[in-house]
């Protein structure tokens, strides 16, 4: 579907460029989907952008955004980062908004620390533990938006993270290093279609937010780079991510919630969640962690079609006397593993805590979590469950699982301490008596959809000159 409208701002950007009127070549359409289409658009050029790599690109942004933010009531607006090397320091994005990086185009993160500017920590989290300066704002970050879309063909962010890995090993920050992409307090978001490259830390963190859908990601950092999780969904409700292919150092996708008093304080679980098809090599964590940081809680969560390759551990629970909240509710089918040190892992006693003196009393609740129909080769270690004592994880349930093993296994293949559950149809025949064997044993996986899962996208066009 081409709309007109798109066509004729498209001509009419083109015909106040002087050279690009007598054009030989045809303009080239942009088609993408996303969300909603915008009824303006423009270029970063428009705005002073200049795409050498060298100059910087973070003047351009602010005041294209700022520019096209008051077109948000009459239709929105699109900003076309076009083919070239855009540096940049953190820029906000802004309501009724997509924001669309060519295929060519590759976003540059600044190296200048003025660039990326200090902002409030997050009240789930309390403190940036260790970085008394507090954290950077991520190079696109987003807050108290209202439908806004990051997307493009397949264009790329590259943080340039390096020197930020290196001074982070060298203990020379005072300040967390900053993200990619953050969106805070918002509904109806959409990230898609891009790669993203040496994120200095985490790559994509949408928070206290709603109705989020993230798709087609390339995400690669080097997998010895200090926490450059992939994807983190963190207290937010009814969120699809798929179609996503990750290498990192540190989780592929870690589902976070706040932690400690903190996030019992802020209290949003993480829920509705859909994670699928999503390919994911880290070798030294997991494929998808829930956790560390649970305390606001995380449930209903339905991740299929996964696969792993050289990866610690697949769908790994991680908690800590202090935490509070709980994981609950979590179903997990069709993973092909290979390469894994662990297949199942999950653990009781995660040691980091943003305050020494944490609430012995606050225990999590960790219960009713399904693995089903899955195959893993290569592996270690089948499972290594570890709960908390006087606090079992309960209602834990595997089955039809096939598992080879290493050619030199360890011997304790199922090393269980507080669980509670069953398993079915697993091979090789588990030793755990917490996970007795029961024979015609299905782990459930819900039938019923998440509202997220019905959200279609739109297909949106635009001529453009670029
Ligand atoms: C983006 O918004 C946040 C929160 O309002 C603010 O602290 C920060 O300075 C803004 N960043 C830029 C680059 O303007
Ligand atoms: C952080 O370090 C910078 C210089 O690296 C210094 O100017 C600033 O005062 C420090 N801030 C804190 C809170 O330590
Ligand atoms: C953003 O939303 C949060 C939560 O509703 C609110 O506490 C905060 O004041 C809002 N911030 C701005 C800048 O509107
Ligand atoms: C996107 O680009 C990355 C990096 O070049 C590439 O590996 C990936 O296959 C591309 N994805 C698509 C869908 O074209
Ligand atoms: C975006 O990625 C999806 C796969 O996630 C693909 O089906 C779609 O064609 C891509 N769109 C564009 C415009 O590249
Ligand atoms: C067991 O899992 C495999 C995939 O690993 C699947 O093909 C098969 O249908 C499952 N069997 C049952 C009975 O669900
Ligand atoms: C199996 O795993 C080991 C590590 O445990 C690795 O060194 C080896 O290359 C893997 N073999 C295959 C065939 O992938
Ligand atoms: C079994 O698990 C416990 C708790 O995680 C751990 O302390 C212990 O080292 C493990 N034992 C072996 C042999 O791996």
């Amino acid at each position: 579907m081409i709309s007109t409208t798109f066509l004729l701002l498209g001509l009419a950007l083109c015909l106040h460029v002087a050279e690009c009127t007598p054009k030989t070549t045809p303009l080239d359409s942009i088609v993408f989907s996303a969300l909603n289409c915008r009824k303006h658009s423009a270029v970063l050029t428009d705005f002073g952008g200049v795409g050498d790599g060298k100059t910087s690109n973070t003047k351009a942004f602010t005041s294209a955004i700022n520019k096209l933010s008051g077109l948000a009531s009459d239709g929105g607006a699109m900003l076309i980062v076009p083919p070239g090397k855009w540096l940049t320091g953190s820029f906000n994005l802004t309501s009724h908004f997509t924001l669309y990086i060519h295929k060519d185009a590759v976003l540059l993160g600044s190296q200048d620390e003025s660039e990326w500017p200090n902002i409030d920590v997050l009240p789930s989290y309390g403190r940036e533990i260790n970085f008394p300066g507090g954290r950077l704002s991520s190079l696109i970050f987003g807050t108290n938006l209202t439908d806004v879309v990051v997307t493009g063909g397949n264009g790329t962010i590259d943080g340039q993270g390096a020197n930020w890995w290196k001074k982070y090993r060298n203990k020379e920050l005072n300040v967390s290093r900053p993200f990619l992409i953050e969106i805070m307090y918002s509904n109806q978001v959409q990230i898609s279609n891009l790669t993203l490259i040496n994120s200095p830390s985490w790559n994509v963190h949408p928070i206290y937010s709603s109705d989020v859908v993230i798709q087609g990601m390339t995400i690669l950092a080097p997998t010895d780079s200090p926490n450059t999780d992939g994807i983190n969904p963190d207290s937010c409700t009814n969120i699809r991510i798929e179609d996503c292919y990750i290498v990192s150092g540190d989780d592929c996708i870690a589902v976070k919630s706040g932690w400690d008093r903190y996030g019992l304080k802020v209290g949003m679980p993480t829920q509705q969640l859909v994670i699928r098809r999503l390919t994911c090599i880290s070798p030294d964590s997991a494929t998808i962690a829930l956790g560390s940081e649970m305390s606001g809680g995380i449930q209903d969560v339905r991740i299929e079609d996964i696969t792993a390759i050289k990866t610690q551990s697949g769908v790994r629970i991680k908690t800590a006397v202090g935490r509070g909240g709980f994981v609950r509710d979590i179903y997990v089918r069709r993973m092909i593993m290979k390469t894994m040190k662990y297949v199942f892992w999950m653990t009781g006693s995660y040691r980091l805590h943003p305050d020494p003196s944490f609430d012995p009393k606050a225990l999590p609740e960790i219960t009713r979590i399904n693995y089903r129909d899955m195959v893993a080769e290569n592996v270690t270690y089948a499972a290594r469950l570890e709960g908390i004592s006087n606090d079992p994880f309960t209602g834990i349930c595997i089955s039809n699982v096939t598992i080879t093993l290493t050619e030199t296994p360890k011997k304790l293949q199922w090393n269980c301490t507080n669980v509670e559950g069953v398993t079915s149809n697993v091979t090789p025949s588990p030793v755990c008596d917490m996970l007795p064997e029961k024979k015609h044993v299905e782990c459930p996986f819900p039938e019923d959809r998440l509202p997220i899962e019905d959200v279609k996208l739109k297909s949106c066009s635009i001529a453009s000159n670029i």
